[in-house]
């Protein structure tokens, strides 16, 4: 987590950096800091909390200064305080760092054993005195960095500057995320392309073992060997506008409703609903070899494995091949049965989530293929992969993950409908029927996501609640943690999923009349037991909130309150349409408690930390 950025040109640095840094805020906002390099001296600004705590100190930088770096903390070591927050400095270096120095400990004892004194708790600051020790002893920084890392042991994404060598610093890539920003007489860094939108779309990807050296006019790379490594820049095909609120109260509002645009735009790239065929090369699956794939793995965390969890039905239904679904923290640690007859498919919307890219590099390893579902390009967990499909929802900026999900899950059923086309394994009637629906479900979509109103209401009435039940059948039942996951993250209300059928075997315990019970009962071949479920509840006076046809009169005569919901015909897709009123629900509920509904306590968006 952390967000780092750096510039090095002619123009005054200090507030570019920090609208870089309010690109990179979801990434961690419990303290941030700048530091700019200006007639060989290094000025230093750092704030706890928020961005907004720094901004008035931006005026204590000096506004000749060309080059500078800044952070902004999501706290791993050390309290997320001032004296915590980064950059660090010592003498004439500085360095900020995103990622985990695990051996900071031993490196820390050894470096106290030789007089150094420690100004804060991070591990990063090992990291700065290892590089001034070596420093002092090579003269050279470059020869210092490629000595320091030797030593170090984790994952990091470092910046640095040096006041005795001006116009350069230095970027260091091991295991967490950094891009290069290609410029006309400037150069930047950052830990994502979208904090460098509105500057460059050249990007230049540097990779684990790698470090670079920015001037204004030339990026030079190397590897941590010293070899000269040579990179051309990509062009990235997001617009800067597209990670703006566009008149929007939160970025999660805007996200939720660019969804029926995502769904257009990813069946026209993974389809040709003409033709009734799919584009192999976007779905990824003409770099697999079909024949080899005996069962499916998919790996996830959070919203992503919600998604994988409807995938997993689609894999089944569509191509019988065995599918299991797991949390990637867990999957790596447990030595899982997988082999070169195993697909495995990593799903996350950053491309950088540690744990999931552990488990990329695990099945690699283990001769697995490796196909991944991302978002962002050329991220770290599609680049280890064999196979990529990108989902192409344009960047997601509320840490909450919305459109992500809903692309996820379309992604999975076009690539499942792919596979089994090619494998035989799905009726051509079937086939058929899903390119139908395919068809119909962005202006589905639209209707859902333009059901907000009676949504808001039924917020009003929820949004003192201190705990809420959400249940479902098939893929309801992901849907349902999917939006207990929702409100819990950014209202802070208690919230849990449960499949409909699970509830009478403990959770039910908890219900009484204070407990509301979103219930997704939409009109799929689990209608009747899932009426039956809530009915249990309804005995026992829980508070039901359902989730339905909008013709539906049986349900909605039991529910409290009832958001009609347009209804698909196709038990997969319909997840797309029933996770919509839940996104909202949580979304009203926060703001009306008045939560920071895009960046809520605790919580980062890109998780590189393990
Ligand atoms: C929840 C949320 C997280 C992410 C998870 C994985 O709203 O956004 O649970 O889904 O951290 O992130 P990615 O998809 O980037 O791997």
């Amino acid at each position: 987590m952390c967000g780092v950025i750096g510039y090095v040109g002619s123009k005054s640095c200090a507030r570019l950096i920090f609208d870089g840094l309010k690109r990179l805020e979801y990434r961690g906002y419990d303290s941030a800091g700048i530091a700019v390099l200006d007639h060989g001296k290094i000025e230093l600004v750092k704030a706890e909390g928020k961005l907004v705590h720094l901004e008035p100190r931006l005026e204590e930088l000096p506004l000749k200064a060309t080059m500078g770096m800044g952070h902004t903390r999501w706290a791993t070591h050390g309290a997320p305080t001032a004296r915590n927050a980064h950059p660090h400095l010592h003498g004439d270096l500085v360095i900020i760092h995103n990622g985990i120095i695990e051996n900071y400990r031993e490196l820390k004892e050894q470096l106290m054993k030789s007089g150094v004194e420690f100004k804060s708790d991070t591990d990063t600051e090992v990291v700065l005195h290892q590089l001034h020790a070596e420093l002092e002893r090579t003269k050279d920084l470059k020869a210092a960095i490629m000595e320091t890392v030797k030593h170090l042991r984790g994952a990091y994404a470092l910046g640095i500057m040096y006041a005795r060598e001006p116009g350069q610093m230095y970027v260091v890539k091991q295991g967490s995320p950094v891009v290069l920003g290609a410029g006309d007489g400037e150069n930047f860094f950052g830990s994502d392309a979208l904090a460098l939108l509105p500057h460059t779309n050249r990007a230049v990807f540097l990779m684990d073992g790698e470090f670079a050296r920015l001037k204004a006019d030339s990026i030079e790379v190397w590897d941590f060997a010293g070899k000269s490594v040579r990179r051309d820049p990509a062009v990235l095909n997001w617009s800067a506008s597209s990670a703006d609120k566009q008149g929007y109260k939160h970025y999660m509002l805007k996200e939720i409703h660019e969804q029926p645009a995502v769904m257009s735009s990813i069946l026209s790239r993974l389809v040709d609903l003409k033709e009734n065929t799919f584009v192999d090369k976007e779905t990824g699956i003409d770099a697999l070899d079909l024949g080899r794939i005996k069962n499916v793995a998919i790996v996830a965390c959070g919203t992503a494995h919600y998604a994988g969890q409807i995938g997993r039905y689609m894999i089944e239904e569509f191509t019988r091949l065995p599918a299991n679904v797991e949390l990637a923290s867990e999957f790596r640690y447990r030595n899982p049965c997988i082999d070169a007859s195993t697909l495995v498919i990593a799903v996350s919307q950053s491309g950088e989530t540690a744990d999931t890219l552990a488990c990329v590099k695990h099945a690699v390893e283990r001769g697995c293929q490796v196909m991944s579902i991302c978002n962002v390009r050329f991220s770290s967990i599609p680049r280890a992969s064999h196979a990529v499909l990108y989902m192409e929802a344009g960047p997601e900026v509320g840490v909450a993950s919305t459109k992500a999900f809903t692309a996820m899950v379309l992604s999975f059923y076009v690539l499942s409908l792919a596979i089994g086309e090619k494998l035989k394994t799905v009726a051509a009637r079937r086939l058929e029927k899903s390119f139908d629906s395919m068809r119909h479900l962005p202006a589905l979509v639209d209707r859902a996501v333009n059901a907000a109103g009676v949504i808001e209401e039924i917020a009003h009435k929820l949004y003192e609640a201190q705990n809420m039940l959400f249940i479902g059948r098939g893929p309801s039942f992901p849907v349902a943690t999917e939006g207990a996951l929702k409100l819990k993250e950014i209202s802070y209300i208690h919230a849990e999923g449960y499949a409909g059928g699970e509830l009478k075997h403990g959770p039910i315990a908890l219900v009484d009349r204070h407990m509301p019970v979103v219930s997704i009962a939409p009109r799929d071949n689990q209608y009747e037991k899932m009426i039956s479920n809530i009915e249990e509840v309804r005995a026992r006076q829980g508070r039901i909130i359902g989730v339905g046809d909008i013709e539906d009169e049986r349900f909605r005569s039991i529910c409290e309150h009832y958001i009609p919901c347009p209804q698909i015909g196709d038990d997969h897709l319909q997840s797309i349409l029933s996770v919509i009123p839940l996104q909202l629900l949580a979304y009203y509920v926060a703001d009306m408690r008045g939560t920071d509904v895009d960046q809520p306590r605790n919580l980062a968006k890109s998780v590189t930390v393990e």
